[in-house]
């Protein structure tokens, strides 16, 4: 078996430090003097947005795009592709939680594609190659989004939520500052380590995995598994390793994939608008359940070599973090389309254990009704 998979791609730089995001506008520029930048509302209140535009060296112009909030859809992506073909910038960034960067990623990566966000989302056409670099800041410990070729988008129209991928979607620049995850609120450090916590592991026991994928994986498993309660409770000085950890998992699954937990969320996350972390967290432990037997010689590893025994920290993390799960109680009036749409997910594919639609009624059930 080969170390590496298919094929590597890798964020061209990548810095990790206290105060890295006063770099962006100097290595930005290296890019070319006009710049778009993507944010949310939380990073305009902290002062975050006012201190990085009062920051930029002479010659640089940087417009502002500001998501409204939620998970990114395909009109929001248009949108911002339509600004990006009016001011023509030489680089786009974004500084934000998960969403912020999805959005961005797949509008600079569509920039000059001809069709719809919507239509590359359903009808799987060959999307073009990107020219814009695309620069990528986290604000959360989450999604991975700084290190992988994938933009989760979502389409209320058509209660969809998908992934679009494409090599040139790869961020030219991430920028890890772990002084970007202050005043992050505790419920969203939980669900956003969480879906951490979970990439890790679902990249690690991916059929697709590799050699170099396993060592990623393992890496933030252990860097997570120690940060995420720190984190919780407020120790700043866990936020770096939560970083690390959340990149190299993206790392990890951009090329590993994932599990049944991420193709359950996903059309979970279409139809009940619940944040993508808290969907993945509340689906883990039935999951981790539903595979012990197919993984047991990884579950085994991590214990002797970390003393990491992954079902009790997420039952301890759970217990702990007591996330409110809101779909207990509520009508599932078209579980079929979604076990169907969980069937056919790429990362219910790489699952250790082949999934049945009796096995997703099964977890669906655990999720619904316990
Ligand atoms: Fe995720």
């Amino acid at each position: 078996m080969s170390l590496l998979p298919p094929a590597l791609l890798l964020p061209q730089q990548t810095l990790s430090r206290p105060g890295a995001r006063h770099e962006l506008p100097r290595l930005a520029a290296g890019f070319g003097p006009c710049g778009l930048l993507a944010c949310g509302a939380s990073f305009e209140r902290s002062g975050g947005l006012a201190e990085l535009l009062g920051g930029l060296p002479g010659g640089l112009t940087v417009q502002v795009w500001r998501h409204g909030g939620g998970e990114p859809t395909v009109t929001a992506v248009d949108q911002m592709r339509a600004e990006i073909r009016r001011l023509r910038p030489d680089w786009v960034a974004a500084v934000g939680g998960g969403s912020v960067l999805d959005l961005a990623k797949a509008a600079a990566g569509l920039a000059e594609a001809p069709e719809t966000a919507a239509y590359y989302q359903t009808h799987n056409a060959a999307i073009p190659p990107a020219t814009l670099p695309f620069i990528a800041a986290p604000t959360t410990a989450g999604t991975g989004s700084e290190a992988t070729v994938v933009a989760v988008l979502t389409d209320p129209a058509r209660i969809l939520k998908q992934s679009l991928r494409h090599p040139s979607f790869m961020p030219r620049l991430v920028l890890l500052d772990p002084d970007l995850l202050a005043g992050c609120p505790p419920a969203t450090v939980a669900a956003a380590g969480l879906d951490a916590f979970v990439q890790a592991f679902e990249s690690y026991t991916s059929r697709f995995a590799t050699p170099l994928t396993r060592s990623l994986s393992e890496l933030a498993l252990t860097r997570i598994a120690a940060a995420l309660g720190p984190l919780f409770r407020g120790d700043a000085a866990a936020a770096s390793d939560m970083l690390e950890g959340s990149y190299l998992a993206g790392l990890a699954l951009s090329h590993a994939r994932l599990g049944v937990v991420h193709g359950l969320a996903h059309p979970l996350g279409a139809r009940f608008g619940v944040a993508h972390g808290l969907a993945c967290a509340l689906c883990l432990p039935a999951a981790l359940a539903f595979n012990r037997e197919h993984i047991r010689a990884d579950l085994d590893a991590l214990r002797a070599r970390h003393g990491l025994d992954v079902e009790d920290a997420v039952a301890g993390w759970l217990a702990e973090m007591r996330p409110v799960n809101p779909f207990r109680g509520q009508p599932l009036s078209d579980r079929t389309a979604i076990v169907a749409e969980t069937l056919a997910s790429g990362s219910t594919g790489a699952n250790p254990r082949p999934v049945s639609a009796d096995d997703v009624n099964r977890l669906l059930d655990a999720l619904f009704t316990e």
